[in-house]
């Protein structure tokens, strides 16, 4: 590292909708929606540095990880991220970007858009650019509509598109614990704009207000059984009849032991919520080693950590 670059390490979580209800289409062509909305303990890498005269980006991943479901480099959130920042803000023109994927690409976990708010929050802080938390909230949203959410940090209810953001957990006198959870991924590809249209398609929009209730208030109380029982995911049917990989993998989870299994946003990923994390090795076991899974838990208070800067 030469004498003018300088590191910052950022872990951008991945997410799970615990409840997703689609209420009506846009002009825009985009979904009004509500959601409760929870980053999990899964989290990419990303590596930043004010380095050299332009911008870079260079990906590798865990094993298990799809790399060949990356799109071409401009498209990555991350990139243009960083891109918006440099156009917009003053942003200097030389960062170099390295993601460690652990997050399943194209999973409905929200991994393009973690590694965008990575970007975000970690350049803001990086190059001293001193953007307060509405300015990045409105660049979040032009590049993806999870990207709010996660930049919010914690359990949130996430409204509109996706811009409007409420933390659920304000004013808690004690933190909540988080609940275990196992995600699956079939290893298949679902474009969120499919499942969108496939929504529309196949039954019209949905709404479940007593989902979100007891959702919100299971995530308040920690109570892992009723937020199972409260599971709700509109997208799913749609999903479930285009990809029945999809279905058939809930119902995997579900004869492994899985307390309440859900499609995660758009898919292809499934989670089960389980009891603790003897429980999830459990169900990982009884899945088999041929589906790609892992054990993790919710964080409710959950923001992006941040290491650094790393100056020499
Ligand atoms: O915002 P994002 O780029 O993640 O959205 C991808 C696609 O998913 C959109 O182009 C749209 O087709 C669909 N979508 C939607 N309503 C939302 C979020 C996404 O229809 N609230």
């Amino acid at each position: 590292m030469s004498a003018a670059e300088r590191v910052l390490v950022v872990d951008a979580p991945a997410k799970v909708n615990l409840s997703l209800e689609v209420l009506g289409k846009r002009p825009d062509g985009y979904h009004d929606l509500r959601s409760v909305v929870m980053p999990v303990a899964l989290a990419d890498r990303v590596e930043l540095t004010l380095s050299g005269d332009s911008l870079e980006l260079t990906v590798d991943a865990d094993a298990g990880i799809d790399l060949s479901q990356l799109g071409p480099r401009e498209e990555n959130l991350a990139w243009r991220a960083a891109r918006l920042l440099q156009a917009r803000h003053g942003a200097p023109a030389g960062i170099r970007i390295h993601i460690h994927k652990r997050i399943p690409i194209g999973g409905g976990l929200g991994g393009g858009s973690a590694d965008a708010a990575a970007a975000l929050a970690g350049i803001n802080r990086l190059a001293g650019l001193g953007l307060p938390p509405a300015t990045l909230q409105a660049l979040g949203t032009e590049l993806g509509s999870d990207v709010p959410a996660l930049l919010h940090g914690g359990a949130v209810c996430m409204e509109g598109r996706g811009e409007r953001v409420s933390s659920i957990l304000e004013s808690r006198p004690q933190p909540v614990p988080g609940f275990w959870l196992v995600i699956a991924n079939p290893g298949i590809h679902i474009a969120t704009s499919h499942a969108y249209r496939m929504c529309v398609c196949t039954g019209g929009l949905t709404e479940r207000p007593n989902s979100f209730n007891n959702i919100v208030s299971s995530v308040r109380s920690g109570d892992v059984n009723r937020a199972a029982a409260a599971l709700f995911n509109g997208l799913e049917p749609g999903v479930f009849a285009a990809y029945p990989e999809t279905a058939r993998l809930v119902a995997c989870l579900r004869d492994a032991g899985g307390m309440g299994v859900l499609l995660s946003g758009s898919g292809a990923s499934v989670f089960a919520l389980v009891r603790d994390a003897a429980h999830g090795e459990d169900v990982r076991r009884r899945l088999g080693a041929g589906v790609w899974s892992v054990l993790t838990k919710t964080l409710p208070d959950g923001v992006m950590v941040a290491h650094g800067p790393l100056e020499p």
